[in-house]
């Protein structure tokens, strides 16, 4: 495990940030840290990363321990903070520089990770400008160019689509996931937009108050593959009989005014549809059976 946190518990004052967190990421993947506003996913961040202490639990990063080796720790790991900061008279490239002095990496392997880096970001253009002209969503892009030039062991990315064009965001996930592909680099990133993310993140985690409330693969969550429902109008006994009898159904539940709601195995569709017309039935509505991230984040939360 490349982060491994135990029974993680913050206070801040009369507030309890984190209750009892557990988090564990494997190495080379793409974690995403999700829950609503307020749910502690940024104070799990800053603990990772040495930037805050637990009041309890234990942490490790990369084999360190934040609480006593947070330089070690901020070394091999990349950070985009919610609140990305730069120097605003500086251009773009000259922010990078200055993060590739910090981090001693020789000038000419820096010239080149940054020339890179901005080409991946999307910044190349405006690279020369000062950053004090740069939109919202360009220096979300700068903050993971940042990230980038580092080249770090594993990247912590505190919301980074948030402010950023949906077209944009696509892009910076797709580099994201590239990252993952191509240089191996483990990922953490947090959002609130969970069908942003869920597209490239290997595994997901839900917080809710500070805890860990939903945690697995996507299609886990989702239950992919959970075969077809369809809504039927004009349904008779004689069609809910002969849908019950089938063994590809999976629950038939009669939605009122004549409509049945059927779950069945895909295979089963030729089946199902020829039934339908047989009975002389209507189907007014027929898709895959799967939830997305959202819906099981809803059902949770109103449960
Ligand atoms: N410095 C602080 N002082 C006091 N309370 C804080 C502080 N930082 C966070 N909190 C509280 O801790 C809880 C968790 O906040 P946190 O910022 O970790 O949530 P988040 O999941 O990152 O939310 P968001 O989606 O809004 O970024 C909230 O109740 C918040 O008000
Ligand atoms: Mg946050």
């Amino acid at each position: 495990m490349i982060v491994e946190a135990k029974s993680l518990r913050k206070r801040y004052k009369d507030v309890w940030a984190l209750d009892g967190l557990d988090l564990s990421v494997q190495e080379g993947e793409i974690y995403g840290l999700l829950g609503p506003n307020g749910s502690g996913k940024t104070t799990t961040i800053l603990i990772l990363l040495g930037l805050t202490e637990p009041t309890e639990g234990t942490v490790r990063v990369c084999g360190y321990d934040p609480v006593r080796e947070p330089l070690a720790v901020k070394r091999v790991v990349g950070y985009l903070s919610e609140k990305v900061g730069f120097y605003e008279e500086l251009s773009a490239r000259e922010n990078l520089r200055l993060i590739t002095r910090l981090n001693g990496i020789p000038e000419r392997e820096a010239k080149r990770r940054i020339e890179e880096a901005l080409e991946q970001v999307g910044l190349k253009e405006v690279a020369g400008r000062p950053v004090a002209t740069f939109s919202h969503g360009m220096r979300q892009r700068l903050g993971i160019a940042d990230v980038l030039v580092k080249n770090p062991k594993l990247a912590i990315l505190d919301e980074p689509t948030s402010g950023i064009d949906p077209e944009g965001a696509v892009q910076i996930l797709d580099l994201i996931k590239r990252l993952r592909d191509e240089a191996g680099m483990t990922v953490i990133i947090s959002s609130h937009l969970l069908y942003q993310v869920q597209r490239i993140c290997d595994r997901v985690g839900i917080l809710h108050r500070g805890r860990m409330v939903l945690e697995g693969t996507v299609s886990e969550l989702t239950g992919g593959g959970e075969g077809l429902l369809a809504v039927v109008e004009g349904a008779t006994a004689a069609l809910r009989a002969r849908l019950e009898g089938e063994e590809w159904t999976r629950s038939v539940e009669d939605v009122g005014d004549g409509r049945l709601r059927v779950i069945f195995e895909e295979r089963a569709r030729a089946d199902f549809l020829r039934i339908v017309a047989e009975e002389g039935a209507v189907i007014a509505e027929l898709r895959p059976r799967t939830r997305s991230l959202e819906d099981i984040y809803l059902r949770y939360f109103q449960g």
